[in-house]
């Protein structure tokens, strides 16, 4: 038995798209910020009385369906540990308040970690990081803490994370703006599905994705908040052209996402800067500087209510404890 932490993390310069859907290798390199507010902790018990898995997430327990790519990992680490009990699974999203941000990133992350290390296995951050990357594309970089890129690698063997700066020296921080949602989700994984096989952007995207990682890890090393940000913005909003450019075309954003968007606008334009970014949903997430938060903050309480903003500072890399 084996429980891990791992905390959700925020990409700075998108994944969408795959190369192979199977393995789950991305069409381009991404980069992430880990955040210390969101979280998910699982525990994975391999146990020979059990004649199926069995997989709680928030003490619900999945049907078949839902239990599938869960299921998935858990065979992979069957396959990889030569263990052929069935697991009893147990997994807790942490999330500030009930307006989901949970995501599949810290849950399969934590996933990988605890049913590796229930199994026995003693996996490198590196092949938990592969790992991780067969259940969620996002969840090869909640491996690590800070600033994480994925590189897209070639094949199973080289498509892993890699921390960039693990302990965020520099003032960064993320507000999550928790944006009403009440319309059925298209998940990411068939929306970037969609858009690699009919946006006609999409070869520019991978220039973009390429122009991007460079820049952004020089304006990481220059500790330019600004510029991470500024490059951060522009990333969204090129992928989510990507959305609106398909056939047919669709958006995650709603009528609050654009509110939002104009706030941070507002703000910049008043000389307080800060910048935006969404992924496949309607919430917005806004980067800056930690002294600017207060105005941040009171601007955007105004808006959409103080009870829907969550500050995050970066979080750490994922921990696992063996029982
Ligand atoms: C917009 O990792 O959820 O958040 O690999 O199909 O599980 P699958 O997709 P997922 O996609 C994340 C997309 C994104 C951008 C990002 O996290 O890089």
């Amino acid at each position: 038995m084996a429980t891990a932490k791992a905390h959700t993390n925020i990409a700075l310069v998108k994944y969408w798209g795959k190369e192979n859907q199977e393995l789950i290798i991305p069409q381009t390199d991404s980069l992430s910020l880990t955040l210390n507010e969101f979280y998910t902790t699982t525990t994975v018990n391999f146990d020979d009385q059990l004649t199926s898995d069995q997989v709680y997430v928030d003490k619900q327990l999945l049907d078949q369906q839902d239990a599938k790519k869960v299921v998935h990992i858990l065979n992979l680490v069957r396959e990889l540990s030569g263990i052929n009990y069935f697991a009893k699974v147990n997994s807790t999203n942490h999330v500030p308040t009930a307006a989901g941000l949970a995501s599949s990133a810290s849950a399969f992350a934590a996933l990988a970690g605890a049913a590796s290390s229930a199994a026995g296995l003693k996996l490198s951050s590196r092949d938990l990081s592969r790992l991780a990357r067969r259940g969620s594309g996002s969840a090869t970089r909640s491996i690590y803490g800070g600033l994480v890129e994925w590189q897209k690698g070639t094949d199973d063997q080289s498509s892993f994370a890699k921390p960039i700066l693990e302990d965020v020296d520099f003032p960064i921080e993320m507000l999550a703006v928790l944006v009403n949602t009440k319309k059925k989700k298209i998940s990411s994984r068939s929306g970037m599905q969609s858009s690699v096989a009919t946006s006609p952007y999409y070869d520019a995207w991978r220039k973009v994705v390429a122009r991007d990682m460079t820049a952004i890890k020089k304006a990481i090393k220059a500790k330019d908040i600004d510029l991470i940000g500024h490059i951060a913005e522009e990333n969204a909003l090129r992928m989510h052209a990507l959305t609106l450019s398909a056939d047919p075309g669709f958006t995650y954003f709603n009528a609050e996402t654009l509110t939002i968007i104009k706030a941070v606008q507002d703000l910049r334009n008043n000389g307080i800067n800060c910048y935006y970014t969404m992924d496949a949903g309607p919430n917005v997430k806004v980067i800056y500087d930690r002294m600017n938060r207060e105005k941040i903050v009171t601007k955007l309480s105004n808006i959409i209510g103080h009870d829907r903003l969550v500050v995050s500072q970066p979080g750490p890399g994922i921990k696992i404890w063996n029982e």
